[in-house]
């Protein structure tokens, strides 16, 4: 009986150090390149993170959607198949949170700085919180940058979009811009967009430089006009039940080292986006339109009118807000 009884306290201290010495895992899917602004920053915070805990953390990182496409990893991380992503902004509305579609309104952030002001502040905080009913708790905003247009043809004025498919994120606001535009928007997954301007399932597309340019979009696209007409930028989101389940000390050092990993991120956006540009300029492929300041003001003035057309889905308060914030 006595034997027994040491057996089993023996068992239960080998699997007890057994489970303490197994890391956790956090499966951090994501669908752009590594060497992007969010897959540098995904990088750096499983090295922050793995440091931080002392390996009691391991991060593993699936970039390039090799493990789900941008539907599915929301899914997935509802499911509790991963626990962390970086979606775009733009992709929330299927999950039932629309408001984050206001990021993808045309023209709301005239620079960085209004961006920050929003993202940072009471309404950024607020749409964040409003993640939780759906499971899922959200860490920080990452930056990526202002997007450019790109076509088999020259976009110069708001009337050379007339007729042409143009592949959108799942954003309800992109498909009233793209349809302000005359264009007929079609939602592609990421990981579908190159094949799909090689193959002219769609004419033309928008992202900003870096996206494009580690997707080899330009090599699929003759024209990129730099119009900056909108903003694409990350939620860093978790599985709320995982992430509230951790032991506060590890919670505690991820939260540092997302912090961390956050200014990593915001710091390199604009320096890789810049980068990108150039290197789309010298693959020689693609011919790149910068618009002048005529016609950046008759593009704005074009799409303005989507922000009131969206206000039934998004809210006329939130636009407002957000507008105020930005005029800072
Ligand atoms: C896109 O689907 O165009 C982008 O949102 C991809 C990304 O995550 O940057």
């Amino acid at each position: 009986m006595k034997l027994k009884a040491t057996l089993a306290a023996l068992c239960a201290v080998a699997s007890f150090s057994a489970f303490a010495q197994a890391p956790i895992v956090i499966k951090f899917s994501h669908v752009v390149a590594t060497d992007t602004p969010k897959g540098q920053a995904a990088e750096r915070f499983k090295q922050l993170a793995e440091k931080a805990t002392n390996g009691r953390v391991k991060v593993e990182l699936y970039p390039n959607s090799q493990l789900y496409k941008d539907k599915e990893e929301l899914e997935a991380l509802q499911l509790g198949a991963v626990q962390m992503l970086a979606p775009s902004l733009a992709k929330f509305g299927p999950l039932g949170v629309k408001e984050f579609e206001a990021f993808d309104l045309p023209y709301i952030f005239p620079s960085k700085t209004a961006l920050y002001n929003v993202t940072e502040g009471p309404i950024g905080k607020g749409l964040l919180k409003k993640l939780e009913s759906k499971g899922i708790t959200g860490l920080a905003y990452w930056d990526n940058g202002f997007k450019v247009m790109s076509a088999n043809k020259p976009l110069r004025t708001t009337a050379d979009f007339k007729g042409l498919k143009m592949r959108i994120q799942s954003s309800k606001v992109l498909d009233a811009q793209m349809r302000t535009l005359g264009a007929n928007p079609q939602v592609l997954a990421f990981s579908e967009v190159y094949q799909a301007l090689q193959t002219g399932v769609v004419d033309g597309t928008e992202n900003p430089p870096s996206n494009m340019y580690t997707q080899k979009m330009h090599e699929v696209q003759k024209h990129v006009t730099v119009s900056n007409h909108g903003y694409l930028g990350y939620a860093v989101i978790v599985n709320k039940k995982f992430w509230d389940g951790l032991p506060a000390d590890i919670r505690t050092a991820l939260e540092t080292a997302m912090r961390d990993a956050t200014t990593f991120e915001k710091a390199i956006a604009q320096r890789d986006n810049d980068l990108a540009m150039e290197a789309i300029k010298k693959a020689g492929k693609t011919e790149i339109y910068n618009l002048s300041a005529k016609e950046q003001a008759e593009w704005r003035k074009a799409l303005l009118p989507v922000q009131k057309d969206m206000e039934g889905r998004i809210g006329k308060d939130l636009i407002q807000a957000i507008n105020k914030e930005a005029a800072k």
